[in-house]
């Protein structure tokens, strides 16, 4: 039920391909150019003066203390002062920034993905699950945000700390930079460690999500069926099977970041105790002086942030490529039926349909229609009768190109539907589903659904001719009586009427009704 999404679930990118997901996440903030150098300026900045208390630190244990002088104790104070002021207005600033760059990106990406899977075709809408989908709009791009403050952020303020202090650690003692340069390797070993893990981890959660929302929607859905049948309890357990899935993913994954931080940290204390050790020795044998051991400790504490929130930086990164890679598949996929490059916009309808040789066989293999002919003249009436599943809804769907014909062609006035634009086919064609869909909405608007400028008086006709005006006018609220997701409110035959009417309304020149008269 929830096993088959239509594009593979827990499949991990290889490196390579995480590598290209993570420069087209980050392509993403190429529109919010300010946003961009704002964040970065800040993340800078904020590290820029972070770096130079350990530095005013040592300058006041070897100046204003050692010499005694109030005047530059003074003096220091107020420049302490400063320096972490601006800081803490930058982090403030990167804060801002950062957040509200990742806010502009989950605006667009919404809207691209929504407009996208509007266009893409019928095959891709059949076997995809809604379920699978909506998390895909809500989760995978809400991780994709927090990239930006969680992850990206982060990974910059990372880099540059340990890049700047191992610099200024270099220019203040060379052995000491040693001790802390023998650690970097046992740290990075255990930062890929946990990179290597985490993203499948991650893949994993995002994709388990998913299916979470499958089993909701459907049994939401399909709520009264469940209900008909007693399967509340079979339903509820599904639920709760997938819920621990999800649980058991998260924990995982947060289970194995939350692992590395206390042994990355112990490695940095490692790093602390041994530069005390060597510092306090040459501070005795006057080779240091205080101050200098004092900043040089200092600037390896400085580096405990970084590598404390490492486990949740590599997080954020990895959940944002396991999400990037699920929206980058949607968003890569092509709309099969589209307008052909010199489509022309059918005008003028006579209404002449007809199929030659038409066959058809759907996306799984399975042939359904072989050699059809139909001509079908303006005016004319034309009723198609077949088993259950003998293929008379597909051939329908064929006219309005809902699907392609797999060999053979169908015309409209002489025109072959593939060179026509699907606006102005579709627009021509009135096709009432066999399965009624009615909108969240009042009667009105589903029946004028088609039509932006619909008039009363249209709307009116067009459920006379339905023979639903009467049922409507009975109702307390008329035609603003609101109808539930499903119609829920309406017998199966009025809303075979309704649907009969929303297309009436449209006028077409050739009407199409899928067994829309089965139940009313
Ligand atoms: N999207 C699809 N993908 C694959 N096979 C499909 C799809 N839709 C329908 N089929 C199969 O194609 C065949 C024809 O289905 P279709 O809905 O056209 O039948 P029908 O004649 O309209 O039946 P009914 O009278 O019950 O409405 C069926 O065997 C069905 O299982
Ligand atoms: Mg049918």
């Amino acid at each position: 039920m929830a096993s088959s999404p239509s594009v593979p679930a827990a499949k991990l990118p290889p490196l390579r391909d995480s590598w290209r997901i993570y420069r087209r996440i980050f392509g993403l903030s190429r529109p919010h150019f300010w946003l961009t150098m704002g964040t970065l300026t800040c993340v800078v900045l904020a590290t820029g003066f972070s770096l130079l208390f350990p530095w005013l630190f040592a300058w006041v244990i070897d100046h204003g203390i050692h010499t005694g002088s109030f005047g530059e104790l003074a003096l220091a104070a107020v420049a302490i002062l400063v320096v972490n002021g601006l800081r803490g207005l930058f982090a403030y600033g990167q804060g801002y920034y950062s957040q509200a760059l990742s806010v502009e990106i989950a605006y667009d990406l919404r809207n691209e993905v929504y407009a996208h899977l509007q266009q893409l075709s019928f095959d891709f809408h059949d076997d995809a699950e809604t379920g699978q989908l909506m998390s895909r709009m809500t989760v995978d791009i809400e991780s994709v945000r927090n990239f930006f403050p969680f992850g990206f952020v982060r990974a910059i303020t990372a880099l540059l700390t340990f890049g700047a202090v191992i610099v200024i650690l270099a220019r203040l003692d060379v052995t000491l930079t040693l001790v802390t340069l023998v650690a970097l390797p046992v740290l990075a070993l255990l930062a890929w460690q946990v990179a290597r893990k985490l993203g499948p981890m991650w893949r994993d959660v995002q994709s388990q999500t998913g299916d979470l929302s499958t089993v909701m929607q459907e049994s939401l859905s399909g709520r009264r069926v469940v209900l008909s049948f007693n399967r509340e309890g079979f339903e509820h357990e599904k639920f709760m099977t997938q819920n621990r899935r999800v649980r058991d993913a998260q924990m995982s994954a947060m289970r194995l970041s939350a692992w590395n931080q206390p042994l990355m940290i112990f490695v940095l204390n490692v790093v602390t105790v041994v530069t005390l050790g060597i510092g306090g020795v040459a501070v005795i044998q006057h080779h240091l002086t205080l101050g200098t051991l004092g900043s040089v400790m200092l600037y390896v504490l400085l580096l405990a942030t970084p590598v404390r929130v490492f486990g949740f930086m590599m997080s954020w990164i990895l959940r944002a490529i396991a999400s990037g890679s699920r929206l980058f598949e949607v968003l890569d996929l092509k709309p099969t039926i589209k307008d052909a490059p010199d489509a022309v916009a059918l005008t003028n309808v006579q209404g002449h349909v007809q199929f030659a040789d038409v066959a058809f066989t759907y996306k799984n293999g399975r042939t359904v229609l072989q050699d059809i002919a139909i001509d079908a003249k303006p005016g004319q009436i034309v009723a198609i009768l077949g088993a259950t599943g003998s293929g008379k809804s597909t051939l329908l769907s064929l006219l309005p190109r809902f699907y392609d014909v797999t060999a053979g062609s169908i015309q409209i006035d002489g025109h072959d539907v593939r060179d026509l634009t699907l606006t102005s086919l579709r627009r021509n064609i009135g096709l009432v589903l066999q399965d009624v869909f009615l909108f969240n909405a009042t009667i009105r608007e589903n029946i004028a659904f088609g039509v932006d400028d619909a008039t009363e008086e249209a709307i009116i006709a067009a459920a006379k001719v339905a023979r639903l005006h009467d049922f409507i006018m009975s109702l307390p609220d008329g035609y603003e009586t609101w109808v539930g997701e499903r119609g829920v409110t309406l017998s199966g035959g009025q809303k075979q009427r309704l649907a009969i009417a929303r297309t009436l309304l449209l006028d077409p020149r050739i009407l199409v009704l899928d067994d829309s008269t089965s139940s009313v």
